[in-house]
């Protein structure tokens, strides 16, 4: 626990980012559910089970079996979370001029992209954007603006990119009948999908919950199915999977395989390690098949669950349905009297952790960054404040406290003023921008 007082000073040490907060000046951490999950005993005991030999690692080929058996791709190769194996994907498939379509943009997997010289269409579903629509599928893709793109750019859609339980989205799931038409279409112009698989356990418990035909069918079938319906996957082991570091990339085809296999000694590691030590491959693989069974995630999702719907009762503005893996403050609605360029999702981040020391993070403005080629200021639609919950770690009474003090907020929400950006990096500005309060104070 800390003062006012001191938060107050944190926070203006921090430049008003709650990326630059120490993690002993926080109370409750909902910055991000990426690596802040509790291990299991069995993932613990696996560390024991390290084989730190540089080249042929045990725990490798105990990852790569984990993967095969719960995702089915044929080859698999290990990197240190999952922007690398993104780098190293985006490196292959594309070739400058390219366009990828996708549901909704995420951070690092568009800056990949465009590093390689594609361009980042998104071809979402239009309800996505609207945080108060109720669409149980808010991942879906819009197959009309997907199949405009590919006709459009013949030869130039290295692959279509899809995310399962959209992040930026407020973690919004794809349904199976969705993708099975993506997978129909992008065969149909013979291109690839590339699933990001970080959250795609979450994703198979939405269906299993709201897709007819699909109650009652288990989480880890969903999974393999979901997966099926791809060429080859990127993933960040720190989220579903449970581990505190790691990723990985999947595909089924040999050539890519074997190219990726290259280019991972470059950036990564050797093909066996990719960046990880034997004893979080070991992790992973134990975490990859926690992440899929029923009742893990049912607890998992339910909790988020829990606060969101509090929030809800409460009359306070968040995006619906609650997501999979955090409740989103619709920054618009709940700061209306602050424009989008005074950075409102950032201002009540801030003012939420000034308030109580709960962190969370936000997912606007600020996140979105610059257009590349015209280097204005992309203006998306949503702008939220992620309230993200790490697996396994907090009980009920922390989803109480994070709830009262975001009521807390809103009762003063009149007072909250916006900020004014004084650094900023070039890349993935959000994680180490600095701002100040206009006029002073924040509230
Ligand atoms: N894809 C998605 C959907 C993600 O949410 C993330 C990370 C990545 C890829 C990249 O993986 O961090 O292991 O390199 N998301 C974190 C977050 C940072 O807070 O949402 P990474």
């Amino acid at each position: 626990m800390t003062t006012r007082e001191q938060r107050e000073a944190a926070l203006k040490e921090a430049g008003y980012n709650t990326f630059l907060l120490r993690s002993r000046d926080v109370y409750i951490d909902l910055l991000t559910d990426s690596g802040t999950s509790a291990m299991s005993d069995r993932q613990w005991a696996g560390l024991m089970l390290g084989d730190e030999a540089y080249a042929g690692s045990e725990n490798f080929y105990h990852l790569e079996e984990a993967v095969r058996r719960f995702y089915g791709y044929r080859h698999v190769i290990p990197t240190h979370q999952g922007r690398g194996a993104e780098h190293i994907l985006s490196r292959i498939l594309i070739r400058p001029g390219d366009v990828v379509p996708g549901n909704m943009y995420f951070t690092t997997t568009r800056l990949h992209q465009e590093l390689a010289g594609a361009t980042f269409t998104d071809v979402i579903i239009d309800e996505a954007h609207d945080p108060a629509s109720e669409h149980p599928f808010k991942g879906d893709v819009d197959l009309e603006k997907l199949e405009r793109v590919l006709k459009e750019n013949p030869g130039r859609v290295p692959y279509v990119s899809v995310a399962a339980t959209v992040n930026m989205a407020g973690g919004q799931p794809i349904s199976l009948a969705n993708l099975r038409e993506v997978r129909a279409l992008a065969s149909r112009y013979g291109t690839r999908v590339i699933l990001d698989a970080t959250r795609v356990a979450e994703n198979a418990w939405f269906i299993q919950q709201r897709e007819p035909g699909q109650q009652g069918r288990p989480v880890a079938d969903i999974v393999r199915e979901l997966c099926s319906l791809t060429d080859g996957c990127t993933m960040s082991a720190k989220k579903d999977p449970l581990a505190n570091i790691g990723g990985f990339l999947a595909v089924n085809d040999d050539e890519i395989a074997e190219q990726a296999r290259n280019l991972v000694v470059v950036y990564e590691g050797l093909h066996t390690y990719g960046g990880m030590a034997g004893r979080d491959m070991e992790a992973v693989a134990i975490g990859i098949e926690e992440s899929v069974q029923d009742d893990h995630i049912r607890a998992r999702v339910g909790q988020v669950l829990y606060l969101g719907e509090k929030l809800r009762r409460w009359g306070i503005p968040i995006v619906v349905p609650v997501g999979g893996h955090g409740v989103f403050l619709d920054a618009k609605r709940f700061l209306p009297h602050v424009p989008q360029e005074h950075y409102p999702a950032q201002a009540l981040a801030a003012a939420l952790y000034l308030d109580s020391g709960v962190r969370a993070m936000e997912r606007g403005i600020v996140s979105a960054g610059r257009d590349p080629q015209t280097g204005e200021e992309r203006k998306p639609r949503l702008e939220l404040v992620r309230l993200t919950i790490p697996r396994r770690v907090y009980t009920q009474a922390h989803m109480d406290v994070t709830a009262e003090s975001v009521y807390c907020v809103f009762e003063e929400r009149e007072k909250i003023r916006g900020l004014r950006m004084v650094f900023e990096p070039k890349f993935l500005r959000f994680f180490q921008a600095r701002f100040e309060p206009i006029g002073g104070r924040l509230m």
